[in-house]
């Protein structure tokens, strides 16, 4: 299958005065139309960092990035603003992290949809509210004319979800990035707005990377997972595969602290993962790991494929079957 998004490479440093301090680190990963991507790890991995960076979004004076970014066969130039506005929201499309942020506060729901989409389409106000009326039904708002009109202090945490997924899904994107799209949601709320972006896949065959540090929400929804420590993707495969046999220590010990229904402790994986300026090129997650072995500390975080389409970064041997 084509892929519909590539990102090749991606690397973004953190410029402070004369140092720079890496916060991501040869990023790579494709999808293919109507397929899910699920980036799990714990705060602080860099799974923001890589949704601006596809957007172009992260400012320059503070972040130095390079990559090759391909959308639907074409290099995207996310280094120049202007040209991307031309690719935000009509071809790849963001859900934030924090509803209340993403929303002008003195500006109704109806005038967001008015500018989101007079920049892109020909549409009369009639037009748009036509539209923007049917996709906030879409998305189970019972009352969507009244929502229609209201300022977002009027809307609760989980219609201002909503009502960000009808905006980015209006103008049918071939790639939806949600990132944490469910945070702060109480839990059969976050169920919901998860089902109505799989919906919303499903519908407009959109391709949707899916960023969460909770495992049950990409485990529902991902046909691919890419588990991030660090700055690095630490393993990668069908979703199927990582979460039937995990690999890499840190994806075992993230399935090992999943809430689950039974009575049994949960385990932690203690300590903490090191702040960008701690960070160097040797395996950043030996100081936690259970399986810490000879050379661990001493072990650059390549990739060691285990089959065509799983890869990790860790050098157990266990886990390396051959080298990439
Ligand atoms: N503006 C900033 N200035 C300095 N450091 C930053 C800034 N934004 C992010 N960072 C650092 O970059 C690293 C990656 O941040 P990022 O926001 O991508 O993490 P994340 O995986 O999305 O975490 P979370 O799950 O908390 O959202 C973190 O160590 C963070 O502290
Ligand atoms: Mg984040």
């Amino acid at each position: 299958m084509e892929p519909v998004l590539e990102v090749k490479d991606l690397n973004i440093s953190l410029k402070e005065g004369c140092n720079t301090y890496k916060a991501v680190e040869n990023v790579s990963f494709s999808i293919g139309k109507g397929q899910t991507l699920g980036i799990i790890g714990e705060s602080g991995s860099g799974k923001s960092l890589t949704c601006m960076a596809i957007l172009g979004l992260l400012p320059a004076d503070v972040w130095d990035y390079d990559a090759e970014i391909v959308l639907n066969g074409k290099s995207l130039p996310f280094r120049d603003n202007k040209a991307m506005r031309g690719y935000r929201g009509t071809d790849i499309a963001l859900i934030m992290q924090n509803p209340m942020s993403a929303f002008n506060p003195v500006m109704t729901i109806k005038r967001h949809f008015e500018e989101t989409l007079a920049a892109h389409k020909n549409w009369n106000k009639n037009q748009i509210k036509a539209a923007a009326l049917e996709m906030l039904s879409q998305m189970r708002i019972k009352n969507p004319e009244t929502v229609y009109n209201s300022y977002p202090f009027q809307c609760s945490g989980g219609m201002l979800q909503r009502i960000m997924i009808a905006l980015a899904v209006i103008m049918e994107p071939s790639v939806l990035i949600a990132d944490e799209p469910t945070t702060a949601l109480d839990l059969t709320v976050q169920f919901e707005i998860i089902k109505l972006i799989n919906q919303m896949r499903k519908k407009y065959n959109t391709s949707v990377v899916i960023v969460s540090h909770d495992l049950n929400v990409i485990a529902g929804i991902a046909d691919e997972i890419a588990v991030m420590y660090s700055g690095f993707i630490v393993e990668q495969a069908p979703a199927e595969e990582v979460l039937n046999s995990p690999l890499h220590p840190y994806t075992a010990g993230l399935f090992r602290s999943r809430p689950s229904y039974s009575k049994e402790r949960l385990s932690e994986i203690s300590g903490q993962p090191l702040s960008l300026k701690q960070r160097n090129s040797m395996c950043m997650f030996s100081e936690r790991c259970p399986l810490k072995g000879e050379g661990c500390s001493n072990f650059e975080m390549l990739a060691h494929k285990v089959s065509d389409d799983h890869f990790v970064r860790c050098c157990a041997k266990e886990m390396t079957k051959t080298s990439a």
